[in-house]
């Protein structure tokens, strides 16, 4: 794979020391989560053209593009950061990942575009973060439920169509699964009738698909219970869309400069995709002034330790809690972070403890915290830490475990003695440019290819 926008080897490794608190106006890019759910979709028109607008400029997006080249799928990157597909013509019932550093979730999302255009489809089990056991079982049973039938082979899933094709289903989900909400979203809008999903995911990055699908002409509602009504159409109207800013980058630069005593603004970046963590924020003490272009966030005095549980929004999200545990690393005091989304998400705390010079070290615990029963609740996963700060990270080197750990680590980095980062493949498959960003801020950092 040559054309990613981050060219890097793997020896190429990412070097932070503690510097200057960060300080300045960073650019929020568009949403990761949201691009390629937008790219895959549209893939389920048979004519005109869509063009995404701000899109990151993050590996992710290739490695769909990939996937894309694979099918047959026509598409243009422009300097502007748009992005152009006409999903017409695709020719091919089949994709595979180039290696598994390439793999990621976006395989299962293509499983319904492919299988309504041919009645068969092939694709590779999908890989993304390790993170916990990512089960795919919710989709095998949704689209069993409208009428897929489904071979499950080693590496790769086998899919055909029955001769009724993908007909409308009432299907509740187990939990609110933000991959099996999009796709069988996805599935009802080419499926013949309508079709009920119970228990959906609401992030706002399914919000925005469900808004793309009504342009589009789809039928489609949600209702305060977290239902989701689609009425199958195959008239699908593509135009334009525009992803909307990060949230994760957001937190993640927003965590990084409080985690150094810092003033920074984050241009483009939005409250209301954010209320339950900008409260958080707030209620340890941080600094935050909204405004209409973006938000600034700063350090106002001394921080105070929180205990947070992560939870399906609009609850705080996953994938914010590691940018959070480096902030309350830095905080005097003991903090709780309960993770109830994915069972094993606390690698980076783990690779960060022989590099704590002074200080307590985290603690990875596999209970729920006393009185409370997560879904995890006797399993034991290693899914509760305890952060007591502050700590004071000194020199080494680190592996980057999973994506969202990538920032973590280099916020820890610019907080140290000086430690060198490597696997940074995982790194740049959702942040787009995070060393150059971070040295407009005044991090002491520098990435060696
Ligand atoms: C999406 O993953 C995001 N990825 C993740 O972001 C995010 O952390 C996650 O949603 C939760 O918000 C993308 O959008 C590409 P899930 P997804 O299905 O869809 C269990 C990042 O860093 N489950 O909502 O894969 C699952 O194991 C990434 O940007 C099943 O048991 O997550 C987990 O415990 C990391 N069976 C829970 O549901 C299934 O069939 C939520 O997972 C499906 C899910």
């Amino acid at each position: 794979m040559s054309n990613f926008f981050s060219p890097i080897s793997k020896d190429s490794y990412i070097f932070a020391k503690k510097g200057n608190p960060l300080f300045g106006t960073v650019q929020i890019s568009g949403a990761k989560n949201m691009v390629t759910k937008i790219m895959t979709a549209s893939l389920i028109a048979t004519r005109g053209k869509l063009i995404i607008k701000n899109i990151p400029l993050i590996d992710e997006v290739f490695i769909t593009l990939n996937l894309f080249d694979q099918l047959g799928v026509k598409y243009k990157i422009n300097p502007d950061k748009s992005l152009e597909i006409e999903p017409g013509e695709f020719n091919s019932s089949r994709v595979r990942f180039a290696t598994e550093n390439e793999s990621n979730r976006i395989s299962l999302l293509l499983i319904v575009p492919i299988i309504s255009r041919f009645g068969e489809a092939i694709v590779p089990r999908p890989g993304g973060c390790k993170i916990g056991k990512r089960k795919i079982d919710y989709h095998i049973k949704g689209l069993e439920a409208f009428g897929v039938k489904i071979m499950e082979k080693p590496g790769f899933l086998h899919m055909k169509l029955g001769k009724k094709g993908l007909r409308g289903s009432h299907f509740r989900l187990p939990f609110p699964s933000v991959g099996a909400t999009e796709n069988f979203i996805m599935a009802g809008v080419c499926a013949k009738g309508e079709t009920i999903i119970d228990n959906c995911a609401v992030e706002p990055e399914i919000i925005e698909l469900i808004k793309f699908l009504q342009n589009a002409g789809v039928e489609i509602l949600i209702h305060g219970d977290r239902s989701i009504y689609i009425k199958g159409t195959n008239d699908i109207r593509l135009s334009e869309v525009v992803v909307i800013p990060d949230r994760v980058e957001t937190i993640s630069f927003a965590a990084a400069a409080l985690s150094t005593k810092g003033d920074v603004f984050l241009r483009g970046a939005r409250q209301d995709l954010m209320i339950t963590s900008l409260g958080i924020l707030e209620k340890m003490g941080a600094g935050i002034e909204v405004k209409e272009e973006g938000i600034r966030f700063f350090y106002k005095g001394p921080l105070k330790p929180v205990s947070v549980a992560t939870d399906v929004y609009p609850g705080f999200p996953t994938d914010f809690q590691q940018p959070l545990g480096i902030l309350l690393s830095q905080v005097k005091g003991r903090s709780l972070i309960h993770e109830t989304i994915f069972e094993d998400r606390f690698g980076y705390l783990k690779v960060l403890n022989p590099l704590i010079v002074s200080g307590k070290r985290f603690v990875v615990g596999k209970t729920c915290p006393q009185g409370t029963r997560c879904r995890f609740w006797g399993k034991k996963r290693p899914h509760l830490s305890e952060i007591e700060g502050p700590v004071r990270f000194g020199e080494g080197q680190i592996y980057i475990s999973d994506l969202r750990a990538g920032f973590a680590l280099l916020n820890a980095a610019c907080l140290s003695d000086g430690i060198k980062i490597y696997n940074l493949g995982l790194l740049f498959r959702g942040y787009e440019n995070p060393v150059g960003k971070l040295k407009s801020l005044g991090a002491n950092i520098e990435l060696i290819r």
